[in-house]
């Protein structure tokens, strides 16, 4: 794997293995040679943010410092992606002094133009129609709540966004049902769809795109939302709250899914807009776990990238305690 631009470049099988190195990496999290470890010792990664965030930032300084990198972290700003300076001068230029690039911009060919130029990894911290990272840590969430991925059903309700784009195409790579429920006119980009069924084709998953709320999380697993307007998509909130109303997740479409059933949102969520408090607040909900997988995502991003030989050995160190657990 050279970057993490887009998933449309990364193998069911490395998908897979990002999943497994994140878990095993949570585990080793709360050892006591965790702080002793240092697999990115004089390595300096650059996180270039267009927009506002979070969890992303913190749980990639935090995942680059424990990992004993050094994180740069440039905002909104200060760079000026293709208006103060063309897009493969900035890559060139910090290709020479960083050994990584994690880049949060709108335009998604923004980040494939940095991975296209750069001579170091590119990862992807969310474009306006691929959020990767969440879409990892959400999937080791669901394994961890669930025990498996393989023949469950996620049921995605709300805007067809760069968030769902992600979790059509890991569902896809992990042989999860997937059913995405949103207004006429708010769908997944069909490129999106098209490389995912030939994924799903793969794994035995099901991709279900749907305009019924109800119908698609009748039995589901796993019910997934996220905000109505996106970040860059400031001036349609009014014309998309008419157009989401019917969208929301309160406890009565929670009641339509599987009993035990988990409710996932990667945050920011507007309380009382696409969610209702009781369910994001509820005992159904993962959002906690799920912003905490981020930080050991990240990590597990970054050591496949940057440090492949680590990253093999902590997918393998998971695989190994299952084998012996399975004797
Ligand atoms: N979920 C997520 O990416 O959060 P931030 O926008 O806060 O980074
Ligand atoms: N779809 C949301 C996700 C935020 C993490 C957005 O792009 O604003």
């Amino acid at each position: 794997m050279k970057h993490f631009a887009t998933l449309v470049d990364v193998s069911q099988a490395d998908f897979e293995r990002l999943l497994r190195t994140a878990h095993a990496l949570k585990a080793f999290r709360s050892g006591r040679t965790h702080a002793d470890y240092r697999p990115l010792q004089n390595m300096s990664v650059v996180l270039l943010f267009e927009k506002p965030s979070l969890r992303t930032r913190v749980t990639f300084e935090v995942a680059i410092s424990e990992l004993g990198g050094h994180p740069i972290c440039l905002g909104p700003d200060e760079v000026g992606l293709g208006k103060r300076e063309s897009v493969s001068d900035v890559s060139r230029n910090l290709s020479r002094w960083v050994r990584c690039i994690v880049a949060r911009t709108f335009k998604h060919g923004t980040v494939l133009e940095l991975a296209r130029t750069a001579s170091v990894p590119v990862i992807n911290a969310l474009t306006d129609l691929e959020h990767p990272c969440q879409a990892l840590g959400d999937f080791l969430s669901i394994f961890e709540r669930k025990g498996r991925l393989k023949g469950l059903t996620l049921a995605f309700v709300g805007d067809g966004n760069n968030v769902c784009h992600s979790l059509i195409q890991s569902a896809a790579k992990c042989g999860t049902n997937i059913r995405v429920a949103c207004p006429k006119g708010y769908e997944p980009a069909g490129d999106f769809l098209k490389q995912a069924r030939r994924d799903a084709d793969a794994t035995g998953a099901s991709i279900t795109i749907m305009h019924d709320p109800s119908e698609a999380v009748r039995g589901a697993d796993a019910v997934y939302t996220d905000v109505w307007t996106s970040m860059g998509f400031e001036e349609e909130t009014e014309k998309r709250r008419k157009a989401f109303a019917g969208y929301r997740v309160d406890a009565a479409l929670m009641a339509r899914a599987r009993p035990g059933a988990i409710f996932l949102h990667c945050l920011p969520a507007h309380r009382g807009e696409e969610v209702t408090g009781e369910v994001l607040d509820g005992p159904a909900s993962a959002i906690l776990d799920q912003a905490e997988n981020r930080l050991h995502s990240a990590k597990a991003v970054l050591l496949a990238l940057l440090a492949p030989g680590e990253s093999l050995k902590f997918s393998k160190l998971k695989q190994r305690k299952a084998a012996r657990k399975r004797k």
